[in-house]
């Protein structure tokens, strides 16, 4: 059997994507990312759900084109059915669904989180995990080590019970006057300040679970009572702020690590999702090989945030399962797993 050649669809927030893979490789990988939600602070989801419109057509025309080939060369389409904000992901579906119809080729659904850390398979030369492995999958909306024991068969072992770690980053840039997202800002701004500049607790949370909502809190406060002694403390201390913030992030997220893999005897240990962009937690994953004797997987920058490439990969492998869609389907707006 000739390799399929599998487009990608992923709509499910505020980016609208398209990628064309050729069995595992990758053909092209396109994201429009909406500047709309920069001035709200956060996504507003109405405007995602325009704005998706407005971009899946170009969106999905350039992947095709820049992969080189027509869409009558496709072998089925993946499309994202969640979760995600429900107005996003039908506009995904809705797309998918007539495309399917069109070029009479099916559909294969994927689900986000689990294409997050399927990313870790799109051939580019690079070592890839085997099974069972952990991954550490840190986004906007989730925080969570997953037991990866086959392409769909995950189990999440441990997650967070507040705030995911994106938000924390993304709140602790908007105490300090950055834009959202702010998590690439404070990336920014730790590599000139001192990460021991300031302490805050670590939160106390029993097991494998997270928690980012404590450490928030009591950054606000701190931040609070400095600017009524000094109205410029912010103006002052912002690369410090931003530097202990990320390393408090850090720690806590590599410390359940090390105890996922201490429990489960596992260690090999992939980062996925957007937060994985970090430079600080990448170093901290990598660093694991030599203090904890962890083989460590980090994802390419272009599929640490979200894009199609990895909703393709995921589809990939159902279609070798031959899962394919119905047309009756709908989108799922909440995460599947008992997590
Ligand atoms: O996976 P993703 O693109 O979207 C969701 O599914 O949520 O993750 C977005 C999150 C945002 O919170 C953003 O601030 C964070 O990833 N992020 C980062 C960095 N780049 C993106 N956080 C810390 N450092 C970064 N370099
Ligand atoms: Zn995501």
């Amino acid at each position: 059997m000739s390799e399929p050649i599998i487009l990608g669809i992923e709509s499910s927030c505020d980016d609208t994507s398209a990628a064309v893979l050729k069995g595992q490789k990758i053909l092209s990988n396109k994201i429009a990312t909406q500047e709309v939600h920069t001035k709200y602070g956060g996504v507003v989801p109405e405007l995602a759900s325009r704005a998706h419109q407005q971009n899946i057509i170009p969106v999905v025309d350039l992947a095709i084109k820049e992969a080189g080939i027509n869409k009558s060369d496709l072998s089925a389409i993946a499309i994202t059915r969640g979760p995600g904000l429900l107005g996003s992901l039908l506009v995904g579906t809705s797309f998918v669904k007539g495309m399917s119809m069109g070029l009479n080729i099916p559909i294969l659904e994927v689900d986000h989180l689990q294409a997050h850390i399927l990313a870790h398979f799109i051939d580019r030369g690079q070592d890839m995990p085997s099974f069972p492995f952990l991954c550490l999958t840190v986004s906007g909306g989730h925080t969570q080590i997953v037991k990866v024991k086959d392409y769909f068969d995950m189990e999440i072992i441990g997650k967070t019970i507040d705030d995911a770690a994106g938000e924390a980053f993304d709140k602790t840039a908007k105490i300090l006057g950055l834009p959202y997202p702010g998590g690439p800002f404070i990336d920014k701004l730790s590599k000139i300040g001192n990460e021991d500049a300031f302490t805050f607790p670590m939160p106390r949370i029993q097991g494998i679970n997270y928690s980012f909502s404590g450490i928030k809190t009591s950054f606000l406060y701190f931040v609070r009572d400095e600017l009524k002694k000094d109205e410029n403390f912010i103006e002052k201390n912002r690369n410090d702020l931003a530097a202990s913030m990320q390393k408090l992030i850090i720690d806590i997220l590599i410390g359940k690590l090390k105890r996922a893999s201490r429990e489960t005897g596992i260690k090999q240990i992939a980062l996925a999702g957007g937060v994985s962009a970090n430079s600080g937690l990448r170093k901290a994953i990598m660093q694991g090989e030599e203090l904890y004797g962890w083989k460590s997987y980090i994802p390419e920058f272009q599929f640490t945030t979200d894009n199609a490439a990895m909703i393709a990969i995921s589809g990939y492998y159902k279609y070798i399962k031959k899962e394919f869609l119905g047309i009756d389907f709908t989108p799922y707006a909440r995460a599947l797993h008992k997590s």
